[in-house]
């Protein structure tokens, strides 16, 4: 099944990252949690819009940078972290709490991985997000391991 997830897209629009979104979260197991590496504008929070949307969940997804962490509920929660303003150090992603959230079944997605202590080392997919010169998106899927 991980090949399933081993892949890599070009997206030409918004609609085309979403779409490839909506279709990963119909076949994303409970509980995974999902790093989302790519540098500022290629299209991390367009993807967990779509996440959300394959999910069921129609709560509209907003980028939770102000507040770091926002939980958006139905059958399942899906937890959205921008980590864009921690320090990757371990006290601040303590300070998250963020064991007392995931209650399965959940998915967790986080933007700017590399600053969530051991975040990267513990996930169980990666996506990666770059920017062509045509102003596309390449995205690959990774599961990791
Ligand atoms: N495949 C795509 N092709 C063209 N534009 C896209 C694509 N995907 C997303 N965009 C656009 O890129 C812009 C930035 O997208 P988004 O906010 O999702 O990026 P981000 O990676 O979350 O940025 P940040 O690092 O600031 O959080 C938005 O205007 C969005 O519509
Ligand atoms: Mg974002």
């Amino acid at each position: 099944m991980s090949q399933l997830f081993d892949i890599e897209i070009i997206c030409k629009t918004e609609k085309d990252t979403r779409n490839l979104a909506i279709n990963f979260a119909k076949l994303l197991p409970h509980n995974s949690s999902i790093a989302l590496v790519g540098d500022l504008g290629t299209g991390k929070t367009t993807f967990v819009g779509g996440l959300a949307h394959g999910l069921g969940i129609s709560d509209g997804v907003r980028s939770p940078s102000f507040n770091i962490l926002n939980i958006y509920s139905s059958h399942v929660s899906l937890l959205h972290i921008d980590a864009y303003r921690l320090d990757g150090s371990e006290q601040a992603t303590e300070t998250l709490m963020l064991n007392d959230f995931l209650v399965p079944p959940y998915y967790l997605v986080v933007e700017w991985p590399e600053r969530l202590y051991n975040f990267l080392e513990t996930c169980t997919f990666k996506v990666m997000f770059s920017m062509n010169n045509d102003f596309s998106r390449t995205i690959c899927i990774r599961p990791t391991h």
